[in-house]
């Protein structure tokens, strides 16, 4: 199978514009998806599309041309069309569904993947979202789990989504129950795709260059999405364009973390670069035993200039991927 696209997996509170941009930059990734917004009561002023989305301002694009798309979270189909229009008219090429979201706030209202209980609804939605778009270039897609506390109803979603007029789906290949513990069930996405008429991109536990080809081999999907696993391994999507099974160092890590926090630190306060800089830190955790104990450092600082002096002393230990990410603090 030839490779697909490599899409970059939304986070809320954690890939925001400069991870993004910090990711799209070391390269290999096909398009990201925003945060959720969420939309409860009434429009959203332009103001908060622009702040959840800046690369609303450069063609929906990362400073490094990768498309991003709009993501939007809610159940009421009336709404959920203004601000799709709202996000296609303020120049969002793609808009994106959520009906996967596992909190416990977003599903009490009703939000999220509580809405895989019911199809219909789900219908309804994406109908209604999709012919907000008609007269717009912007196109609509989803994003699911594959059910709420079973996979008895993932057909139903599947054939309501694209039934009502989405253009491709992502499913995280876990119910909600399920959560995020492993494994992700790839091979319920070859059930999906045997029905579907749109494509499907396949999310959930890929790692490394390995998983991803396992993935691909058990869903037998093209395109993947990933989320955590490009945060534990910023080289991630690189490393799998072009073939390396070599991991990328902890200086390599080091010095991403660095240029990002150096990135954010002129806007933000200081306690936001530190909580950042502990947050990813733990997120790559998962790499290695060093990004283990690079994280029990980080966890210790206390102010943003002692994490900044950390990451720039481990950067200058050994670097393995220089050529690919040629920042060094
Ligand atoms: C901290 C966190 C925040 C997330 N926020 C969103 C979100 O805003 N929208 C969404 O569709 N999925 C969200 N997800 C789910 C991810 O996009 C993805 O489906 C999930 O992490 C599985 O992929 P992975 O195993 O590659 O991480 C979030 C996941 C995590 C861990």
């Amino acid at each position: 199978m030839p490779l697909g696209r490599i899409a970059l997996a939304p986070m809320e509170g954690v890939v925001d514009f400069h991870v993004r941009k910090v990711l799209t930059e070391i390269g290999g990734i096909d398009f990201c998806v925003t945060e959720f917004m969420r939309v409860t009561t009434q429009l959203q002023p332009r103001k908060i599309f622009y702040k959840l989305c800046p690369e609303l301002k450069t063609a929906a694009e990362t400073a490094y041309q990768v498309p991003v798309h709009y993501q939007l979270l809610g159940n009421n189909p009336e709404l959920l069309a203004e601000h799709a229009l709202r996000a296609a008219d303020l120049g969002a090429k793609v808009v994106d569904l959520n009906f996967g979201c596992p909190a416990k706030t977003v599903n009490k209202h009703k939000g999220g993947a509580v809405l895989l209980q019911t199809p219909h609804e789900i219908f309804n939605i994406v109908q209604a979202v999709a012919q907000a778009l008609e007269d717009s270039p912007a196109r609509l897609t989803a994003k699911m789990r594959l059910g709420y506390e079973d996979k008895s109803l993932v057909f139903e979603n599947l054939a309501a989504i694209q039934e009502a007029g989405a253009t491709e789906l992502v499913v995280h290949a876990r119910t909600k129950v399920e959560g995020y513990k492993p494994p992700a069930h790839w091979q319920w996405l070859a059930r999906i795709r045997e029905k579907a008429t749109i494509p499907i991109i396949a999310n959930g536990e890929i790692w490394s260059p390995e998983d991803y080809q396992r993935c691909r081999d058990v869903s037998g999907c093209t395109d993947v999405m990933i989320g955590r696993g490009l945060l534990a391994d910023p080289f991630l999507a690189q490393r799998i364009r072009l073939n390396i099974l070599d991991q990328p160092s902890i200086a390599d890590l080091a010095a991403v973390l660095h240029y990002y926090l150096s990135m954010i630190a002129p806007d933000v306060p200081e306690i936001f670069v530190l909580a950042r800089g502990k947050q990813w830190s733990n997120m790559m955790r998962k790499h290695s035993i060093e990004a283990c104990d690079l994280f029990d450092q980080t966890k210790r600082c206390t102010s943003a200039v002692e994490i900044m002096n950390l990451l720039e002393k481990t950067a200058q230990q050994p670097r393995y991927f220089q050529d690919l990410f040629a920042y060094q603090p």
